[in-house]
Protein backbone atom coordinates (compact mmCIF):
# COMPACT_ATOMS: atom_id res chain seq x y z
CA UNK A 1 0.00 0.00 0.00
CA UNK A 2 0.96 3.88 -0.64
CA UNK A 3 1.05 7.07 1.28
CA UNK A 4 -2.64 7.22 0.17
CA UNK A 5 -3.56 4.37 2.41
CA UNK A 6 -5.55 6.19 4.48
CA UNK A 7 -7.81 7.34 1.88
CA UNK A 8 -7.66 4.38 -0.29
CA UNK A 9 -9.38 2.90 3.21
CA UNK A 10 -11.66 5.68 3.86
CA UNK A 11 -13.05 5.18 0.22
CA UNK A 12 -13.71 1.49 1.17
CA UNK A 13 -15.37 2.45 4.19
CA UNK A 14 -17.63 4.66 2.35
CA UNK A 15 -18.52 1.70 -0.08
CA UNK A 16 -19.08 -0.56 2.41
CA UNK A 17 -21.84 1.52 4.01
CA UNK A 18 -23.19 2.22 0.87
CA UNK A 19 -23.55 -2.04 0.11
CA UNK A 20 -24.84 -1.99 4.14
CA UNK A 21 -27.27 0.28 3.33
CA UNK A 22 -28.68 -1.88 0.12
CA UNK A 23 -28.45 -4.75 2.05
CA UNK A 24 -32.35 -5.77 3.27
CA UNK A 25 -31.05 -8.54 5.70
CA UNK A 26 -29.39 -8.48 9.07
CA UNK A 27 -25.99 -9.69 8.34
CA UNK A 28 -23.06 -11.41 10.80
CA UNK A 29 -20.01 -10.61 8.48
CA UNK A 30 -18.73 -8.53 6.17
CA UNK A 31 -15.93 -8.61 3.59
CA UNK A 32 -14.23 -5.88 1.32
CA UNK A 33 -11.14 -5.58 -1.04
CA UNK A 34 -8.80 -2.55 -0.42
CA UNK A 35 -7.69 -2.01 -4.21
CA UNK A 36 -9.04 -3.22 -6.81
CA UNK A 37 -7.89 -2.92 -10.94
CA UNK A 38 -10.14 -0.55 -11.42
CA UNK A 39 -9.45 1.76 -8.37
CA UNK A 40 -12.77 0.68 -6.53
CA UNK A 41 -13.22 -1.70 -3.36
CA UNK A 42 -15.66 -4.89 -3.48
CA UNK A 43 -17.73 -5.32 -0.78
CA UNK A 44 -19.69 -8.63 0.00
CA UNK A 45 -21.86 -8.47 2.28
CA UNK A 46 -23.17 -11.71 4.27
CA UNK A 47 -20.42 -14.08 3.09
CA UNK A 48 -16.54 -13.69 1.91
CA UNK A 49 -15.87 -13.73 -1.72
CA UNK A 50 -15.94 -16.34 -3.78
CA UNK A 51 -12.77 -16.11 -6.02
CA UNK A 52 -9.62 -13.94 -5.18
CA UNK A 53 -8.80 -13.54 -8.94
CA UNK A 54 -8.68 -9.77 -7.98
CA UNK A 55 -5.62 -7.97 -6.29
CA UNK A 56 -5.81 -6.06 -3.10
CA UNK A 57 -6.18 -7.34 0.45
CA UNK A 58 -9.10 -8.62 1.73
CA UNK A 59 -10.62 -7.27 5.17
CA UNK A 60 -12.66 -9.56 6.58
CA UNK A 61 -15.52 -7.60 9.35
CA UNK A 62 -17.24 -10.09 12.31
CA UNK A 63 -20.56 -8.31 13.35
CA UNK A 64 -21.53 -11.79 14.90
CA UNK A 65 -19.25 -13.27 17.91
CA UNK A 66 -21.03 -16.97 16.67
CA UNK A 67 -18.83 -16.70 13.34
CA UNK A 68 -15.65 -18.65 13.00
CA UNK A 69 -12.39 -16.38 12.15
CA UNK A 70 -12.13 -16.63 8.33
CA UNK A 71 -8.39 -18.47 7.34
CA UNK A 72 -5.91 -16.34 5.77
CA UNK A 73 -6.37 -17.56 2.85
CA UNK A 74 -9.68 -15.81 3.23
CA UNK A 75 -9.26 -12.66 4.56
CA UNK A 76 -6.07 -10.83 4.75
CA UNK A 77 -7.18 -8.37 7.90
CA UNK A 78 -10.06 -9.31 10.37
CA UNK A 79 -11.88 -7.28 12.38
CA UNK A 80 -14.95 -7.99 14.82
CA UNK A 81 -17.19 -5.63 15.94
CA UNK A 82 -19.01 -5.95 19.25
CA UNK A 83 -21.25 -3.40 21.66
CA UNK A 84 -21.95 -1.25 18.75
CA UNK A 85 -18.71 0.59 18.44
CA UNK A 86 -15.66 -2.22 19.78
CA UNK A 87 -13.18 -2.44 16.93
CA UNK A 88 -10.90 -5.59 17.46
CA UNK A 89 -8.26 -6.48 15.76
CA UNK A 90 -8.07 -10.19 15.15
CA UNK A 91 -5.54 -10.40 12.37
CA UNK A 92 -3.74 -7.08 11.10
CA UNK A 93 -3.10 -8.62 7.75
CA UNK A 94 0.21 -6.36 7.44
CA UNK A 95 -2.03 -3.10 7.08
CA UNK A 96 -0.32 0.47 8.42
CA UNK A 97 -0.62 1.80 11.52
CA UNK A 98 -3.21 5.14 10.39
CA UNK A 99 -5.23 2.82 8.74
CA UNK A 100 -5.99 0.29 11.43
CA UNK A 101 -6.85 3.52 13.93
CA UNK A 102 -8.88 4.49 10.76
CA UNK A 103 -11.10 1.23 11.07
CA UNK A 104 -10.81 1.24 14.70
CA UNK A 105 -12.77 4.18 14.82
CA UNK A 106 -14.94 4.34 11.69
CA UNK A 107 -15.84 0.72 10.78
CA UNK A 108 -18.82 0.39 13.31
CA UNK A 109 -21.00 3.46 11.72
CA UNK A 110 -21.34 1.89 8.23
CA UNK A 111 -23.12 -0.71 9.82
CA UNK A 112 -25.80 2.17 11.39
CA UNK A 113 -28.25 1.39 8.75
CA UNK A 114 -28.47 -2.02 9.60
CA UNK A 115 -28.84 -1.36 13.27
CA UNK A 116 -31.58 1.50 12.18
CA UNK A 117 -33.64 -1.57 10.78
CA UNK A 118 -33.48 -3.55 13.79
CA UNK A 119 -34.61 -0.29 16.03
CA UNK A 120 -37.31 0.99 13.73
CA UNK A 121 -35.58 4.14 13.70
CA UNK A 122 -32.40 6.40 12.73
CA UNK A 123 -29.40 5.34 14.81
CA UNK A 124 -28.36 8.21 16.70
CA UNK A 125 -24.73 9.41 17.28
CA UNK A 126 -23.90 12.54 19.45
CA UNK A 127 -21.16 14.82 19.25
CA UNK A 128 -19.67 17.78 21.44
CA UNK A 129 -16.96 19.55 21.68
CA UNK A 130 -16.29 20.55 25.33
CA UNK A 131 -13.95 22.71 27.80
CA UNK A 132 -12.29 20.47 30.75
CA UNK A 133 -15.02 22.20 33.30
CA UNK A 134 -17.96 20.70 30.98
CA UNK A 135 -18.94 23.76 28.76
CA UNK A 136 -19.34 24.08 24.87
CA UNK A 137 -19.73 27.56 24.51
CA UNK A 138 -19.20 30.91 26.31
CA UNK A 139 -21.91 32.77 27.93
CA UNK A 140 -22.11 34.64 24.97
CA UNK A 141 -22.64 31.53 22.57
CA UNK A 142 -18.99 31.32 21.57
CA UNK A 143 -17.78 27.73 20.59
CA UNK A 144 -15.74 27.99 17.79
CA UNK A 145 -12.39 26.46 17.77
CA UNK A 146 -13.25 24.22 21.33
CA UNK A 147 -12.27 21.60 19.28
CA UNK A 148 -9.02 21.50 17.36
CA UNK A 149 -8.48 20.79 13.56
CA UNK A 150 -8.58 16.82 13.55
CA UNK A 151 -11.52 17.40 15.34
CA UNK A 152 -13.16 19.20 12.94
CA UNK A 153 -11.96 15.99 9.91
CA UNK A 154 -13.44 14.07 12.62
CA UNK A 155 -16.89 15.56 12.50
CA UNK A 156 -16.58 15.79 8.62
CA UNK A 157 -15.63 11.81 8.70
CA UNK A 158 -18.67 11.50 10.82
CA UNK A 159 -21.20 13.23 8.46
CA UNK A 160 -20.07 11.68 5.51
CA UNK A 161 -20.92 7.98 7.26
CA UNK A 162 -24.04 9.58 8.27
CA UNK A 163 -27.44 10.15 6.33
CA UNK A 164 -28.64 12.84 8.39
CA UNK A 165 -26.76 16.00 10.64
CA UNK A 166 -29.01 17.15 13.59
CA UNK A 167 -28.81 21.07 14.70
CA UNK A 168 -30.85 23.21 16.98
CA UNK A 169 -32.31 26.59 16.85
CA UNK A 170 -30.09 28.26 18.57
CA UNK A 171 -27.04 27.14 16.96
CA UNK A 172 -28.18 27.30 13.69
CA UNK A 173 -28.70 31.13 14.66
CA UNK A 174 -25.82 31.51 16.78
CA UNK A 175 -23.02 29.73 14.44
CA UNK A 176 -24.72 29.91 10.97
CA UNK A 177 -22.71 26.18 10.33
CA UNK A 178 -23.18 24.77 6.26
CA UNK A 179 -23.35 20.99 8.13
CA UNK A 180 -21.44 20.08 5.10
CA UNK A 181 -18.60 17.14 4.22
CA UNK A 182 -15.53 19.52 3.11
CA UNK A 183 -12.64 17.91 4.91
CA UNK A 184 -12.88 14.50 3.30
CA UNK A 185 -14.18 12.98 0.40
CA UNK A 186 -18.28 11.75 0.88
CA UNK A 187 -21.71 11.98 0.52
CA UNK A 188 -23.21 15.09 1.39
CA UNK A 189 -25.55 14.33 4.39
CA UNK A 190 -29.39 15.69 4.85
CA UNK A 191 -29.49 18.63 6.97
CA UNK A 192 -31.53 18.84 9.90
CA UNK A 193 -33.18 21.46 12.00
CA UNK A 194 -35.27 21.14 14.81
CA UNK A 195 -37.25 24.93 15.46
CA UNK A 196 -40.35 26.90 15.90
CA UNK A 197 -39.59 28.95 12.78
CA UNK A 198 -37.74 29.02 9.97
CA UNK A 199 -35.45 32.08 10.74
CA UNK A 200 -32.11 31.29 10.25
CA UNK A 201 -32.29 28.76 7.82
CA UNK A 202 -30.87 30.74 4.61
CA UNK A 203 -27.86 29.54 6.34
CA UNK A 204 -27.85 25.99 4.91
CA UNK A 205 -30.02 26.96 1.81
CA UNK A 206 -27.85 29.66 0.25
CA UNK A 207 -24.67 26.81 0.33
CA UNK A 208 -24.77 23.39 -1.52
CA UNK A 209 -25.19 21.00 0.08
CA UNK A 210 -27.43 17.79 1.62
CA UNK A 211 -31.22 18.34 1.71
CA UNK A 212 -32.11 20.61 4.19
CA UNK A 213 -35.18 19.88 6.67
CA UNK A 214 -36.97 21.92 9.08
CA UNK A 215 -38.69 19.49 12.06
CA UNK A 216 -41.15 21.65 14.15
CA UNK A 217 -42.72 24.68 12.57
CA UNK A 218 -45.56 24.87 9.79
CA UNK A 219 -42.95 26.56 7.90
CA UNK A 220 -45.15 28.93 6.27
CA UNK A 221 -42.03 31.48 5.34
CA UNK A 222 -39.45 28.94 5.00
CA UNK A 223 -36.95 29.77 1.93
CA UNK A 224 -37.71 28.03 -1.16
CA UNK A 225 -35.98 24.31 -1.00
CA UNK A 226 -37.07 23.48 2.78
CA UNK A 227 -38.59 20.22 3.67
CA UNK A 228 -40.20 20.79 6.03
CA UNK A 229 -41.71 18.38 8.07
CA UNK A 230 -44.47 19.89 11.06
CA UNK A 231 -44.37 18.06 14.26
CA UNK A 232 -44.98 19.19 17.62
CA UNK A 233 -44.50 18.00 21.17
CA UNK A 234 -46.60 18.80 24.50
CA UNK A 235 -44.20 21.02 25.87
CA UNK A 236 -42.98 22.64 22.72
CA UNK A 237 -40.28 19.68 22.59
CA UNK A 238 -41.36 17.13 19.65
CA UNK A 239 -40.25 13.52 21.59
CA UNK A 240 -37.25 12.56 19.80
CA UNK A 241 -37.83 9.11 19.29
CA UNK A 242 -40.56 10.70 17.18
CA UNK A 243 -38.19 12.51 14.82
CA UNK A 244 -35.82 9.44 14.74
CA UNK A 245 -38.79 7.53 13.20
CA UNK A 246 -40.20 9.95 11.57
CA UNK A 247 -36.31 10.49 9.38
CA UNK A 248 -36.19 6.52 9.30
CA UNK A 249 -39.69 6.69 6.95
CA UNK A 250 -37.86 9.33 4.76
CA UNK A 251 -34.70 7.05 4.43
CA UNK A 252 -32.72 9.10 6.91
CA UNK A 253 -31.43 5.97 8.53
CA UNK A 254 -28.65 7.44 10.55
CA UNK A 255 -27.91 10.79 12.06
CA UNK A 256 -25.09 12.85 13.53
CA UNK A 257 -26.47 15.01 16.20
CA UNK A 258 -24.28 18.14 16.67
CA UNK A 259 -25.90 20.16 19.24
CA UNK A 260 -26.33 22.31 21.06
CA UNK A 261 -26.79 21.39 24.50
CA UNK A 262 -30.23 20.88 24.37
CA UNK A 263 -30.62 19.07 21.13
CA UNK A 264 -28.21 16.92 22.34
CA UNK A 265 -29.83 16.55 26.09
CA UNK A 266 -32.81 16.03 24.78
CA UNK A 267 -32.27 12.86 22.87
CA UNK A 268 -30.05 11.68 25.63
CA UNK A 269 -32.14 12.09 28.15
CA UNK A 270 -35.10 10.44 26.69
CA UNK A 271 -33.14 7.27 25.60
CA UNK A 272 -32.46 8.18 21.96
CA UNK A 273 -28.62 8.70 21.32
CA UNK A 274 -27.03 5.03 20.77
CA UNK A 275 -23.03 6.10 20.49
CA UNK A 276 -22.17 9.55 22.42
CA UNK A 277 -18.82 11.32 21.57
CA UNK A 278 -17.01 13.78 23.41
CA UNK A 279 -14.14 15.81 22.62
CA UNK A 280 -13.05 17.54 25.57
CA UNK A 281 -10.29 20.00 25.31
CA UNK A 282 -7.53 21.30 27.59
CA UNK A 283 -8.90 24.21 28.61
CA UNK A 284 -11.68 25.82 31.11
CA UNK A 285 -13.74 28.62 30.04
CA UNK A 286 -15.25 28.92 34.46
CA UNK A 287 -18.47 29.77 33.42
CA UNK A 288 -21.16 29.56 29.53
CA UNK A 289 -23.30 26.77 28.41
CA UNK A 290 -23.29 23.39 30.14
CA UNK A 291 -22.86 20.30 27.92
CA UNK A 292 -25.60 18.49 29.24
CA UNK A 293 -29.05 19.92 30.96
CA UNK A 294 -31.01 16.84 32.34
CA UNK A 295 -33.11 16.55 35.28
CA UNK A 296 -31.56 16.40 38.68
CA UNK A 297 -30.58 13.02 40.00
CA UNK A 298 -30.91 12.09 43.71
CA UNK A 299 -27.34 10.41 43.73
CA UNK A 300 -24.04 9.44 41.89
CA UNK A 301 -25.86 5.74 41.44
CA UNK A 302 -28.21 7.51 39.70
CA UNK A 303 -26.84 8.81 37.06
CA UNK A 304 -26.42 8.01 33.27
CA UNK A 305 -23.54 5.82 32.59
CA UNK A 306 -21.58 4.90 29.69
CA UNK A 307 -22.26 1.21 29.05
CA UNK A 308 -18.89 0.48 26.60
CA UNK A 309 -16.36 3.50 26.69
CA UNK A 310 -12.46 4.48 24.96
CA UNK A 311 -10.52 7.36 24.87
CA UNK A 312 -9.12 8.12 22.01
CA UNK A 313 -6.76 11.19 21.73
CA UNK A 314 -7.36 13.90 19.06
CA UNK A 315 -5.43 16.97 18.74
CA UNK A 316 -4.11 17.98 21.92
CA UNK A 317 -7.37 16.70 23.40
CA UNK A 318 -9.13 13.40 23.57
CA UNK A 319 -12.42 12.29 22.77
CA UNK A 320 -14.61 9.62 24.94
CA UNK A 321 -16.98 7.37 22.62
CA UNK A 322 -19.08 5.41 24.25
CA UNK A 323 -22.62 3.45 23.99
CA UNK A 324 -25.80 4.65 26.56
CA UNK A 325 -26.44 1.99 29.73
CA UNK A 326 -29.64 1.32 29.83
CA UNK A 327 -31.59 0.85 33.04
CA UNK A 328 -31.75 -2.90 32.92
CA UNK A 329 -28.42 -3.15 31.37
CA UNK A 330 -26.36 -4.68 33.75
CA UNK A 331 -22.97 -3.36 32.53
CA UNK A 332 -23.84 0.06 33.58
CA UNK A 333 -24.95 -0.57 37.60
CA UNK A 334 -21.75 -0.75 38.76
N1 LIG B 1 -19.05 22.91 21.39
C1 LIG B 1 -19.91 22.23 20.68
O1 LIG B 1 -19.74 21.05 20.36
C2 LIG B 1 -21.18 22.91 20.21
C3 LIG B 1 -21.98 22.27 19.25
C4 LIG B 1 -23.15 22.89 18.85
C5 LIG B 1 -23.50 24.10 19.40
N2 LIG B 1 -22.71 24.70 20.32
C6 LIG B 1 -23.14 25.97 20.97
O2 LIG B 1 -24.33 25.71 21.69
C7 LIG B 1 -25.12 26.89 21.76
C8 LIG B 1 -26.56 26.53 21.39
O3 LIG B 1 -27.02 25.48 22.21
P1 LIG B 1 -28.43 25.57 22.99
O4 LIG B 1 -28.50 24.47 23.96
O5 LIG B 1 -28.59 26.95 23.52
O6 LIG B 1 -29.51 25.41 21.82
P2 LIG B 1 -29.69 24.34 20.64
O7 LIG B 1 -29.71 22.98 21.20
O8 LIG B 1 -28.76 24.65 19.54
O9 LIG B 1 -31.14 24.75 20.12
C9 LIG B 1 -32.25 24.61 20.98
C10 LIG B 1 -33.49 24.83 20.17
O10 LIG B 1 -33.60 23.81 19.16
C11 LIG B 1 -34.95 23.40 19.02
N3 LIG B 1 -35.07 22.04 19.52
C12 LIG B 1 -34.17 21.29 20.19
N4 LIG B 1 -34.67 20.08 20.46
C13 LIG B 1 -35.91 20.03 19.95
C14 LIG B 1 -36.94 19.09 19.91
N5 LIG B 1 -36.80 17.87 20.49
N6 LIG B 1 -38.11 19.41 19.32
C15 LIG B 1 -38.28 20.62 18.74
N7 LIG B 1 -37.35 21.59 18.76
C16 LIG B 1 -36.17 21.30 19.34
C17 LIG B 1 -35.77 24.39 19.85
O11 LIG B 1 -35.99 25.48 18.97
P3 LIG B 1 -37.14 26.59 19.10
O12 LIG B 1 -36.70 27.46 20.27
O13 LIG B 1 -37.13 27.27 17.80
O14 LIG B 1 -38.42 25.86 19.39
C18 LIG B 1 -34.79 24.75 20.97
O15 LIG B 1 -35.08 25.94 21.64
C19 LIG B 1 -24.47 27.88 20.80
O16 LIG B 1 -23.76 28.82 21.56
C20 LIG B 1 -23.52 27.05 19.97
O17 LIG B 1 -22.39 27.79 19.58
C21 LIG B 1 -21.55 24.12 20.75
Amino acid sequence: MSASDVEKSWDSLLRVREAVGLCEEPAGQCYFRLETENGRSAVSIGRPFRSSAHSGPVVAVLLDPEIPVPPASRADAVFSIQDLIRVRTIRAGGLPRPVLRLFGTYLPYAFSSMHARRLGRAFAVSHLAQSLDGRIATLAGDSKRIGGPKNLVHAHRMRALSDGVIIGSRTLRRDQPRLTVRYVEGRQPARIVLASSPEGLVALTSVEGGDVYLLGSDGSSAPPGVNVVPLHGADGLIPTSEILRELMARGIRSVYIEGGALTASRFLGEGNVDVLQVHISPLILGSGLSSFRLPPVPDVASSLRLAYHAFTPVDDGMMVVGTIARPDDPKGAS
